[in-house]
C-alpha cells in the first residue's frame, strides 16, 4: 500500500470514530427501544406484541415475577431445555430493561 492510500485510510478512520461512537452513546439513551430490541429475540417462541404461541406470554408480566423466573433459569433451580441457556446470555440490567418494558406492555388477547 502506498504512503498516500495509508494516509487517506488513517483520515477516514478518524472521520468515522465519532459517528460509530455517536450511534453507540445513542443506543444507551433510548432505554425503551433498547428494551423493545432486546424482547424481540423472544417473540418468536412466546407471545408479545409481535407473536402468539402457545407459550406463557411474557407482556403484561409483573417485573419482579419476570426477573425471578429468569434468576431461577440462570441458575438452573427450574429446570427448561431451551431457557436455562436463553437466560444466562443476559445481565441483571439487561433482565431490569425487560423486565419493567414487559410490564408496561398490555397483554395482547390471541
Ligand atoms: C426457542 C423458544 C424460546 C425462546 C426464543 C424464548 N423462550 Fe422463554 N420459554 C420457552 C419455553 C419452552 C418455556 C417453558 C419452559 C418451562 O416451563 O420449563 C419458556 C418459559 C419462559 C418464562 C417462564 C414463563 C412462566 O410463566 O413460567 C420466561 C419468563 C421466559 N421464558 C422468558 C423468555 C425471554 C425473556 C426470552 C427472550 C430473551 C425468551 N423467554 C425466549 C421457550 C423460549
Amino acid at each position: 500500500m502506498s504512503d498516500i492510500e495509508t494516509k487517506h485510510l488513517l483520515f477516514c478512520s478518524v472521520l468515522l470514530l465519532p459517528v460509530l461512537a455517536g450511534a453507540a452513546t445513542q443506543e444507551s439513551v433510548h432505554a425503551p427501544a433498547d428494551a423493545a430490541a432486546l424482547t424481540l429475540a423472544c417473540s418468536g417462541c412466546h407471545g408479545t406484541q409481535t407473536g402468539v404461541s402457545g407459550l406463557p406470554r411474557l407482556d403484561g408480566m409483573e417485573a419482579p415475577v419476570f426477573i425471578q423466573r429468569m434468576i431461577d433459569f440462570k441458575s438452573g433451580k427450574r429446570v427448561s431445555s431451551i431457557m436455562n441457556r436463553i437466560a444466562r446470555g443476559y445481565d441483571e440490567s439487561e433482565l431490569q430493561k425487560m423486565a419493567d418494558y414487559l410490564s408496561r406492555q398490555a397483554p395482547v388477547s390471541p
